[in-house]
């Protein structure tokens, strides 16, 4: 787990600026802080490093995903295409706007199928959410084409591939907006928090507003007196979060070549067993190493070859049986289960709803024979060894 084994005294320095002052709100409090805004500091550094014009911290991956959908007017009526393959929080965003999530399929780089975009949208469709998963970018130039052609929103969920790029171009930044992860798996960690992006200045302020009660954060007046224009909620990152990002950021770009180091080396050592072949990345040079996905010809033999590898104490994924990021597995979206007894927004929803497998082909097809690992930033030179002649008796078990 990569921004979590880096905790140390950079973060301890950021974090002790708060504590020195006393003040853990983002907002207010000018004469007692001293100069300090942390959370503003983030994100005036963050947008820089991705090359946006406007990032907004929030509380959590999932909150950005809510403040963003909100930002773009997805509400009660509209539909919303995500991939099969995703983090629920993704769906639960949708539906925490009243809307309702579309499972469409996936494509060889295991994201959001842009050939399979048409044949989900109907009249109600508002939004498309790219998510990259497993470090790795969706197709997300034809993605846009095909949304702007239907005059689709683009949320880019970017949670799981921070510092990550599409040709050269941040992922993230390449939507209408984007939104980022903090949480204590992620790439950097502020232990929970998110980050929404964008470069339009309408969507901007529609989160900003948003996220904090409505407030339109006048400078030239109290907080007290601030305007508003529409009812919102509480997302705010605190100083504590702010601070720690700050030193998380420092070190993204570190923690990518790291990785990818690793992750050559273990790719080296499964390139040479007979029949595995790698989850295709649309740009290679923009993965973020985090994960490693590779396949076997058949299930069969990726559940062989999963068994064969835990013997030599090598712990990969199956997400096709994965409780949390597979969509057919969730008995509860399929139940229609939300917290209300209502089982709104699914019972007042006007057009078909349907999680049934026979749209998502090719997801069960690749994912049913997908293995992942998960690549650490530190791994000792005895373990590196033991995974490559691990990897090397395993293969002779097939
Ligand atoms: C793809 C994806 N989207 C959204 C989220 C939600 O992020 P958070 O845990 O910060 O709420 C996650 C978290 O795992 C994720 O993987």
């Amino acid at each position: 787990m990569p921004g979590n084994e880096l905790i140390g005294k950079e973060e301890m320095k950021e974090v002790m600026d708060v504590l020195e002052t006393g003040v853990f709100m983002r907002y207010e409090f000018d004469e007692r802080r001293r100069g300090v805004y942390k959370v503003k500091e983030f994100e005036d550094t963050f947008a820089q490093y991705l090359g946006v014009r406007y990032a907004l911290g929030v509380t959590s991956g999932s909150a950005a995903l809510k403040v963003a959908l909100t930002a773009l007017d997805v509400g009660p009526g509209d539909e919303v295409i995500v991939p099969a393959f995703d983090f629920i929080a993704t769906y639960e965003a949708v539906l925490e706007t009243g809307a309702i999530p579309v499972m469409t399929d996936i494509d060889e780089s295991l994201n959001l199928d842009p050939s399979a975009l048409e044949d989900r949208i109907t009249p109600l469709t508002k939004a498309v959410i790219p998510v990259h998963m497993c470090g790795a970018a969706a197709k997300i130039d034809d993605i846009i084409a095909v949304s702007k052609k239907h005059n689709l929103s683009v949320l880019e969920d970017n949670a799981q591939a921070c510092g990550g790029s599409y040709n050269g171009i941040k992922l993230g930044t390449l939507g209408n907006m984007g939104i980022l992860s903090f949480d204590y798996y992620k790439t950097i960690t502020t232990g929970e928090g998110g980050m929404v992006v964008t470069n339009d200045k309408t969507l901007y302020d529609r989160s900003d507003w948003y996220h904090d009660h409505g407030h339109d954060h006048n400078p030239a007046v109290g907080r007290a007196l601030e305007g508003r224009t529409i009812l919102g909620f509480n997302y705010r990152m605190n100083e504590l979060q702010g601070a720690v990002g700050l030193a998380q950021l420092r070190k993204l770009d570190y923690i990518i070549r790291e990785q990818k180091k690793i992750k050559g080396i273990i790719k080296e050592a499964l390139g040479h067993i007979d029949g595995i072949g790698f989850r295709t990345l649309h740009d290679p040079e923009g993965d973020t190493a985090t994960f490693l996905g590779f396949n076997a010809p058949d299930a069969a033999t990726a559940k062989k070859l999963q068994a064969a590898l835990r013997d030599q104490s090598i712990d990969t994924i199956y997400y096709k049986d994965n409780a949390w990021h597979y969509a057919p597995n969730w008995e509860h979206l399929i139940a229609w289960a939300t917290a209300n007894s209502k089982k709104f927004p699914f019972s007042n929803h006007k057009g078909s709803i349907d999680y049934g497998n026979q749209h998502i082909p090719r997801a069960e097809e690749l994912l049913g024979r997908t293995l992942f690992m998960i690549i650490p930033v530190k791994m000792a030179e005895e373990r590196r060894e033991q995974i490559v002649t691990g990897i090397e008796k395993a293969a002779k078990v097939l």
